[in-house]
């Protein structure tokens, strides 16, 4: 490549990284150019700059990357994340416990100071344009003023299954190892996002809103990403988001977004933003790393620039320790969840073996966030059993036999084979 050509992508593809290049700037061409450019601008940037630092947000400790206690009857680390073990929700009720709800960082859960925090509001979708340095803000008593709402949603995030892609479909299975405990429906109180944004002057022609995380920023590759952020379109906003600042009944814990977080019902994880801060609003379509690069269907069957992420597929778990030995020729009663993040689960069916057949739904779930159900078993004989579980939500969608396959592993919606031993 020339080298003011060179020049000119290494400045458009920073622009990008920095969140600054706008749809009425960028179009899909260019993205695909910029995707290129940003390619070799990482393996380039890996050769000639030292390692870019994150710089740490005031009030941070850049201690463990999680700050609740990780027993492993509960929880399973995995890099800077842990996940929930399914057989931790064995028991429980509808929602997952804050001590158990998986944890997904970038990098640190930081220690932010409820009382100096503020959300700021800025950009051209707001009435006078606020600048970043100049934004409408909220104090955290300001936010617990307004018509709380309260709200049983479901978070998942969009590698949740991930390692089945290689351990069942023998597929690359790049990025974080998830088994399905990437998942968990809280009860979350707040203040909805649609409010806040009217009260901060909201335009009619605003199309993307884009929070903005207070933890540390995410370097990969030798590149600084910047902080964690990632565009929600307009109508998404206004439509079921939380400003969450409590969670099953407690303050938002650290790890969860402490003291305020974005939350988005039914739409890969990376859209409910953590320990939210700055939130700009636009007239322009917003882009970041995290709608461009991560997070992004890239593959056989999307086009070249990839396709965007928003609703989870439908998904079925057992409450069951992988492997789980269970009696032989005794009746077990099977207990599992199923969701998806298009609508309530309508059908779910088990097989054990010899084929499906329907699990009893619990009532009280019914066109929820997620749907319990239970299966009567009795293993016939000592010996390994694959059990299997299926769901249908209210839009007609499955669980395939086989995933599609995408480059970097995201919405796993296989059926799961999940091995257990009668003994
Ligand atoms: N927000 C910030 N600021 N930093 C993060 O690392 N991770 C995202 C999202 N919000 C993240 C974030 C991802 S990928 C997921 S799946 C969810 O938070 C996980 O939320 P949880 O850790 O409360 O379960």
């Amino acid at each position: 490549m020339p080298h003011a050509e060179a020049d000119h992508d290494t400045r458009r593809s920073r622009q990008w990284l920095a969140g600054e290049a706008r749809g009425a700037g960028v179009d899909r061409d260019q993205l695909l150019e910029l995707g290129a450019a940003m390619a070799a601008l990482t393996a380039a940037a890996a050769e000639r700059e030292p390692v870019a630092v994150a710089s740490a947000p005031v009030g941070v400790d850049p201690g463990t990357p999680i700050a609740k206690p990780l027993p492993p009857e509960l929880l399973r680390p995995l890099d800077t994340n842990a996940e929930m073990r399914w057989t931790a929700l064995a028991g429980q009720g509808y929602v997952v416990p804050n001590d158990r709800f998986f944890v997904r960082n970038h990098t640190v859960t930081p220690r932010l100071d409820a009382g100096t925090w503020r959300l700021r509001l800025f950009g051209t979708g707001l009435r006078d344009a606020p600048t970043r340095d100049a934004p409408v803000e909220f104090s955290l008593d300001d936010l617990r003023r307004l018509p709380a709402e309260e709200s049983d949603a479901l978070l998942e995030c969009a590698g949740n299954g991930r390692r089945f892609f290689a351990e069942q479909q023998s597929e690359p299975a790049p990025g974080v190892a998830w088994g399905l405990g990437g998942v968990g429906v809280a009860r979350w109180r707040g203040v909805r996002l649609g409010t806040v944004l009217r009260l901060a002057g909201l335009r009619d022609d605003a199309v993307d809103v884009m929070p903005e995380g207070l933890d540390p920023d995410y370097v990969t590759g030798g590149i600084n990403l910047g902080r964690v952020r990632r565009p929600l379109p307009i109508a998404k906003a206004l439509d079921d988001v939380l400003l969450a600042y409590e969670m099953n009944g407690e303050p938002l814990p650290a790890d969860h977004g402490f003291p305020v977080r974005v939350v988005v019902p039914g739409w890969i994880g990376i859209s409910s933003i953590k320990w939210v801060g700055p939130v700009e609003v636009s007239t322009t379509p917003l882009f970041s790393p995290w709608n461009t690069r991560f997070y992004r269907m890239f593959g056989p069957g999307h086009p070249d620039g990839g396709t965007v992420l928003e609703a989870q597929p439908v998904k079925s778990a057992f409450e069951l320790a992988w492997d789980a030995r269970v009696p032989a020729g005794a009746e077990v009663l099977l207990h599992g969840r199923s969701w998806s993040g298009n609508g309530p689960i309508e059908r779910v069916e088990v097989d054990t073996g010899d084929g499906w057949r329907p699990a009893d739904l619990v009532a009280a779930d019914r066109g929820g966030a997620w749907q319990r159900w239970t299966a009567l078993w009795r293993p016939p004989a000592p010996g390994r059993f694959t059990l299997r579980a299926r769901a249908t939500d209210a839009t007609g969608a499955g669980q395939p036999e086989r995933a599609t396959p995408n480059t970097l592993a995201y919405l796993f919606d296989a059926i799961v084979r999940h091995p257990v031993t009668a003994h």
